[in-house]
C-alpha cells in the first residue's frame, strides 16, 4: 500500500500543494484528473525523487522512505527515450541497470514489442517514429523495470482513439493479470472511468482533491452504463464543462 501524508512543494514561493493526502491500495488502480497546471507531474516527481517534496511522508507497504525510488516504475509525462539508442535497446535499459537476466528480459521486451505494435521498429531510433510509438516505447520500458507499484503520467496522450483503446486494456491487465499497483494521471475522462477503482478530481491551487468516486462497477466497462454517464457528466461539469483540462 502507498501511503502519503503532508505532501508539500513550494515553487518560487508558490505552494503548489500542501498538505495534502493520498493513499493507493495494493492492487488498486487509481487515477488522478485535474486541470493543466495544477501540480499533477510535480506530485508524481516529488514522489519518485525525480524533484523532492519539500514535505511529507511516503510509505509502501508500511516502510517509511525519502521517495519511492526503486520501489515504483514511474513513466514521466515526457517519453525521455535516449536518442542515440533504438527503440529495443531504450526498452532494455532497465534490465541492464538492474543486473537481470538479459535473455528473459529481451523475451519480455519482444512480447511487448509485438503487444503494443511495435514490432518491425526494434532497431529505428526515437526520431525515426512518431510521437504515439516513442510513448508506447516508454510504456514497454516502464512495464521492464517489473516493478508493483506504476506510476503513469498520461501514458497514452499522444495516441489515435483506437491504439488508445487497445493499450487501455493492456493497462487493465496490468492490474488484473500482473496484479500491479497502478497511480495514473490523464487528462481524459472516460479513459478514468473505464480503468480505475478510484478517480480522484484535483482542483488547483494550491492541488488539492476536491472529490473522490469509488467505481466498484465490473472491468472491461462500457459507456452504455448509464452509472457512468451520470458520473461522466458530473465530472465535466466540476472541472468546467469540457474535457481538456490537461
Ligand atoms: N521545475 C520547476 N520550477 C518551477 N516551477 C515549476 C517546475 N515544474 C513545475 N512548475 C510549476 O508547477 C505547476 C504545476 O506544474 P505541473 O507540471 O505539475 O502541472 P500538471 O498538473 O502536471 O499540468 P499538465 O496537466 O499540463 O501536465 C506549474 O505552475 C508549473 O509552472
Ligand atoms: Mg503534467
Amino acid at each position: 500500500m502507498l501511503q502519503v501524508s503532508g505532501a508539500t512543494k513550494i515553487y518560487n514561493g508558490q505552494k503548489i500543494f500542501s498538505n495534502l493526502d493520498l493513499s493507493v491500495a495494493t492492487g488498486q488502480f487509481k487515477i488522478l484528473v485535474g486541470p493543466s497546471g495544477c501540480g499533477k507531474s510535480t506530485l508524481f516527481d516529488g514522489l519518485t525523487g525525480v524533484m523532492g517534496l519539500d514535505q511529507g511522508k511516503i510509505s509502501w507497504n508500511h516502510t517509511s522512505l525519502e521517495h519511492l525510488g526503486r520501489h515504483a516504475a514511474y513513466m514521466q509525462q515526457k517519453d525521455l527515450l535516449l536518442p542515440w539508442f533504438s527503440l529495443m535497446e531504450n526498452s532494455l535499459l532497465p534490465a541492464k541497470t538492474g543486473k537481470q537476466d538479459m535473455d528473459r528480459m529481451k523475451i519480455m521486451a519482444n512480447k511487448l514489442f509485438v503487444r503494443l505494435g511495435l514490432n518491425g521498429y526494434e532497431s529505428h531510433y526515437p526520431n525515426e517514429v512518431s510521437g504515439g510509438m516513442r510513448q508506447r516505447c516508454a510504456l514497454v520500458r516502464t512495464l521492464m523495470f517489473n516493478r508493483d507499484l506504476i506510476l503513469l503520467d498520461e501514458p497514452l496522450s499522444a495516441l489515435d482513439a483506437i491504439t488508445r483503446r487497445s493499450l487501455q486494456s493492456l493497462l487493465l491487465l496490468l492490474q488484473t493479470e500482473f496484479k500491479k499497483t497502478i497511480l495514473m494521471i490523464t487528462h481524459d475522462i472516460e479513459e478514468a472511468l473505464l480503468l480505475a477503482d478510484e478517480v480522484c478530481l484535483l482542483s488547483n491551487q494550491p492541488m488539492v482533491i476536491s472529490e473522490s468516486f469509488i467505481l466498484d462497477q465490473p472491468k472491461p466497462r462500457h459507456f452504455s452504463d448509464p452509472d457512468l454517464l451520470k458520473i461522466k457528466a458530473y465530472m465535466l461539469a466540476q472541472l468546467g464543462g469540457h474535457n481538456e483540462i490537461g
